[in-house]
């Protein structure tokens, strides 16, 4: 008998339950009706309650009503993998596996297989259609998988199918008063009323529709696929699978942020030798476009120019960066108000303004050490970006390009399909996948959201997918509200690395009566450390860092960690991370707050015993505030050990960052 599941029932074999392998939480499948029914629980107490599964189809009768449970296995597996980049170097995959065979006793006899993995931090399920003879090419119309709960938990979702994908704000509601019409996308995180905390998302979504979350009456939400542009949520054949759903559970919101469960539902590394990724530090010609002194497509206010681009050249050079993101260098864009409308069709991914010389911006840039990062500007137009993709990435190799931001401006594909219905994920798929064949990491900004296939496609750096610091540019809302990089490590960043883009100095944005960046100066500082990303970008005007001492955080402050701690947490009010250098003994701390100032301890637990640190403190001000005086801060130094008490006072909408510098 493998530790932790119970596979049987003694009155009727249709019902089986696996648990986790500490024994925390069980899942029950109950076919005792010839239902696909599953529920969870948590420590004995229920999570999930009865919650059904099933298909609906374009032209074959619904699947999961009347299929009875022909056989059943379980096994378990617990080994350690090793990220080659990441928040944690060496992450354990340990869960019990319940595998289920389907068949219909009447009419076709159709065949679905149902796996369920159960790991200490969550579940994950998945269905699987066979190959068989009865079910080959299909169409799914609707996927019928529900989450119900015991109570009327509360939830912080954004809204789907809406013009700029996933860039809102995150709303906190009752679970009943989720948008009924669009539903949420998911990750959609839920405080229970037992004061647990999960996370409903899906990992690896492979040739398949997004799942988003439709309210069921005030206790549940049901799968709705995200529609190709004809109503058909998923066309394929046997045989297939869907991704996994997944359900973290956690008792304390950190643990989320620690939880490994999605990169674990991924298929291990396909790209083999990746020793040529590398984490990176960057700065670009990109603020400058978003806060009105430039344009990206050509004229007198043009950003990308040779000259300029050398500029910024120079200032990462000098400056220990590794690349520079230049925007608009290439032809095809429109300039002017609504360029963001256009339809992309005159994009060009290999010719430069005649301003700017891709080339000779590049041999300059190799030979201070360092590279562009490539910019690829689809304007959704997947057609146009398929048909320039090789010889644009042959351009791209040949000046050793290693890495691309590639933007998908637009609301729908090729002014048709959403970005996350399953060509929009196949689309993603094949971006990133060509890429990996040139040795080019991907930074996508209009993303498909992230479940984990990093894991399998370990290129696939960092993307956006949720607003990003450009909404303080130019939101008519006024910007980010303090609480949203508060809320963003409980939601979006459950799927992965989020190039955010943080570190802008110049707060108040002179020049942009109504916009300002809703944080303090040291707030900035704290977000490398809170929003993980293995590129960041230090993403103000390069004038803005000249002489700046706090600059020196920027430049120290790693890209790739040993491990992760959440010291402590409270979803949309503060969030504290310690991590660990993974190429050195320092450890980094980032705490941000909301609106609110705080002020509280923490014990130094983290650090190595024996060791002494001088902590590099950067912290707001006395009298910083966010709207009142949001640059005021101190940098202070003091020699701090293993076990001591370390305070923390954060200003409203205010930020603290350290690093422990291990000093022997
Ligand atoms: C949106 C991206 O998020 C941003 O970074 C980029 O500058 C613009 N699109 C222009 O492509
Ligand atoms: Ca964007």
């Amino acid at each position: 008998m493998i530790t932790g599941i119970i596979a049987c029932n003694p009155q009727n074999e249709r019902i089986v339950r696996v648990s986790s392998p500490n024994g925390k939480i069980e899942v029950t499948f109950d076919n005792s009706d010839s239902k696909l029914i599953y529920s969870v629980s948590f420590m004995g107490k229920e999570v999930i309650s009865k919650s059904g599964m099933g298909f609906e189809f374009n032209t074959q009768a619904p699947l999961g009503d009347a299929i009875q449970l022909a056989d059943y296995s379980t096994s378990s597996y617990d080994q350690t993998w090793e990220q080659p980049w990441g928040e944690e170097r060496i992450i354990r995959e340990n869960y019990n596996e319940l595998f289920i065979d389907l068949t219909e006793q009447k009419g076709e006899e159709r065949k679905l297989q149902i796996v369920f993995r159960v790991f200490n931090d969550g579940i994950g399920f998945r269905y699987i259609f066979p190959q068989q003879e009865s079910l080959t090419n299909f169409e799914i119309t609707n996927e019928k998988t529900e989450f119900n709960f015991p109570s009327e938990n509360k939830a912080w979702w954004i809204k789907a199918y809406q013009e700029s994908r996933y860039e809102y704000l995150y709303q906190l509601s009752a679970i009943g008063d989720i948008d009924s019409i669009n539903g949420a996308h998911t990750p959609l995180t839920i405080e229970t009323t037992d004061n647990l905390f999960l996370s409903i998302h899906e990992a690896d979504l492979t040739d398949y529709a997004s799942m988003c979350l439709n309210p069921t009456g005030k206790k549940g939400l049901i799968c709705a696929l995200t529609p190709w542009s004809d109503g058909v949520k998923v066309k394929t054949e046997v045989p297939h699978q869907t991704p996994w759903r997944t359900i973290q559970i956690a008792e304390k919101p950190g643990d989320l942020i620690t939880s490994n469960l999605i990169l674990n539902l991924n298929p291990p590394n396909k790209l083999g030798d990746v020793s040529w990724l590398k984490p990176m530090k960057y700065v670009g010609i990109w603020w400058g476009m978003h806060i009105g002194n430039w344009t990206f497509g050509q004229g007198d206010k043009h950003g990308a120019t040779t000259e300029r681009a050398k500029k910024y050249i120079d200032f990462a050079a000098a400056h220990g960066f590794d690349e520079v993101l230049v925007e608009g260098w290439n032809l095809g864009w429109k300039t002017g108000p609504g360029w963001h409308l256009d339809d992309g069709r005159d994009i060009s991914f290999i010719e430069s303004t005649p301003d700017y010389d891709l080339i000779e911006v590049q041999n300059y840039a190799r030979s201070k050490g360092i590279t562009l990062q490539m910019y690829n500007e689809t304007m959704a137009n997947t057609k146009n970006y398929f048909s320039q993709i090789d010889t644009a990435y042959k351009l791209y190799e040949s000046l050793e390009i290693r890495s691309n931001k590639i933007g998908q401006v637009g609301s729908k594909l090729d002014k048709k399909e959403w970005h996350y219905g399953q060509y929009g994920v196949n689309y993603y798929r094949e971006a990133l996948k060509k890429a990996a064949e040139y040795k080019i990491a991907v930074n996508f900004h209009e993303p498909i959201k992230a479940t984990g296939e990093r894991r399998t496609y370990p290129n696939m750096f960092s993307r956006e997918g949720a607003r990003g610091m450009e909404y303080n540019a130019w939101s008519a809302d006024g910007g980010n509200p303090p609480s949203h990089t508060c809320i963003l490590p409980f939601t979006r960043m459950l799927g992965g690395p989020m190039d955010y883009t943080p570190g802008i100095f110049d707060i108040t944005i002179p020049g942009r009566e109504n916009n300002q960046v809703n944080t303090t100066l040291a707030k900035q500082l704290a977000l490398y450390v809170v929003i993980y990303s293995p590129i960041q970008m230090a993403a103000d005007l390069i004038e803005n860092y000249e002489g700046h001492p706090a600059f020196q955080f920027i430049k120290d402050v790693p890209v790739d960690w040993e491990t992760t701690k959440v010291i402590d947490a409270k979803i949309g009010e503060f969030v504290t991370i310690a991590r660990k250098d993974k190429y050195s003994e320092d450890w980094y701390l980032g705490a941000i707050t909301n609106e609110n100032s705080r002020v509280f301890d923490i014990n130094l637990d983290f650090l190595e015993s024996d060791k002494i640190y001088t902590a590099q403190i950067y912290k707001d001000a006395e009298n910083a505030d966010y709207k009142t005086n949001p640059t005021a801060y101190m940098i202070e130094e003091k020699k701090v050990k293993k076990g001591e008490e370390f305070n923390i006072k954060l200003a409203n909408g205010g930020g603290m960052a350290v690093r422990f510098n291990s000093i022997d």
